[in-house]
């Protein structure tokens, strides 16, 4: 069985072919630049970029795996969270693709994708476990107990890391996306200069918070000359700062459940700093770390082929109409039959 999985939520067009007994066979992603002169994503661009990149990448995809478009057998798109008229590209694409070549298609979660992502590479963690999703609109732990059976153990209550990383970023005059950016001149950053807060570690529960950081360091930004230095500088302590909250959160909801196992996913789990220094802490309390490689970190159609195919393979899900969500929490899923 091979799967076209179709990624259009926010600023990436993600097209991947998916065979259950063969693995991937093709990955193509587009990563759209229109956005920089912005500092941030224009939705109206975006669906528009979707639909000038989406025909040619398919066919990208299929020549990467020498397949022609009869050789699918069903397809996967996201159907939310995301940004609505961008995810329309992709459900009317695999909609009309799904019609053409007479193939089930199914809507994926974003977050579920993200979620399974890990389940990509060799080493792929076994249910159950703690899932930290990490990326532009999310920061979540979630207590993962089977495909599609999670419970939000606790998220962000304001902005999301991979959201802080970014406004920080273009504060410190760094180009979109913030994150990547960011954590390359943090490399060049001392430590001791700067000291800033870890908002909610004192607090009970596995909530986040980002604001009060990302206003703090807002404020040392507009107090502080900024030579190539002092931006180094003070991205190696915010960087530092993120990584510290997400470790702490993490160990709490490991040792809530009494799970081993950590699945880290998300655009912000690309992030170097924060898998060395989350291995480190979870190996130390006994446990175990499980992420992906940097691309499959960021959004690609990699994660939704992989969804799609375990969704197919367990369950009818053959909906043919267009749904998407700008909304759609991982606790309104449905877990397989
Ligand atoms: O998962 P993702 O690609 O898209 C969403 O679903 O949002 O995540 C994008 C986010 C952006 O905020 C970006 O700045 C952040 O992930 N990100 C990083 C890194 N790579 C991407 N943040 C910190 N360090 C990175 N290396
Ligand atoms: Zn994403």
């Amino acid at each position: 069985m091979r799967i076209l999985g179709i990624e259009t939520s926010c600023d990436e067009t993600g097209i991947a072919i998916y065979d259950d007994v063969l693995g991937l066979l093709a990955n193509q992603v587009y990563s759209q630049k229109l956005h920089v002169d912005y500092g941030g994503v224009v939705p109206e661009l975006a669906s528009r970029d979707h639909l000038r990149k989406i025909i040619p990448l398919i066919k990208e995809a299929l020549k990467e795996a020498s397949l022609v478009g009869t050789d699918i057998n069903g397809i996967a798109y996201t159907a939310g969270p995301g940004l609505i008229s961008a995810l329309l590209v992709g459900a009317t694409i695999g909609c009309s693709l799904a019609f053409a070549w007479g193939v089930p298609i199914v809507p994926v979660n974003h977050m579920e994708g993200h979620l399974l992502s890990t389940m990509l590479e060799n080493n792929s963690p076994k249910f159950p476990f703690v899932a930290l999703l990490v990326s532009g609109g999310h920061t979540q732990l979630i207590n993962a107990m089977a495909i599609g059976k999670y419970q939000l153990l606790g998220e962000s209550i304001d902005d999301a890391s991979g959201e802080a990383f970014d406004k920080i970023a273009k504060l410190l005059g760094l180009d979109y996306p913030g994150g990547p950016a960011l954590s390359l001149v943090a490399k060049k950053g001392k430590s001791g200069r700067f000291s800033f807060p870890r908002p909610m570690i004192n607090h009970p529960g596995l909530n986040f918070s980002f604001s009060g950081l990302k206003t703090f360091v807002a404020n040392t930004i507009r107090n502080n000359v900024l030579d190539e230095q002092t931006i180094a500088d003070i991205a190696y302590e915010f960087e530092n700062a993120i990584v510290d909250i997400l470790i702490i959160k993490s160990k709490r909801a490991l040792e809530a459940t009494g799970f081993k196992r950590l699945v880290m996913a998300g655009g912000v789990s690309a992030n170097n700093t924060l898998r060395i220094k989350m291995a480190e802490s979870i190996k130390k309390i006994g446990g175990e770390v499980f992420y992906s490689s940097p691309k499959f970190c960021t959004d690609n159609g990699a994660m939704i082929a992989l969804t799609g195919m375990l969704r197919f393979k367990n369950s009818i899900n053959n909906v043919m109409d267009i749904t998407v969500k700008s909304r759609w929490p991982l606790t309104e899923l449905s877990p397989l039959v």
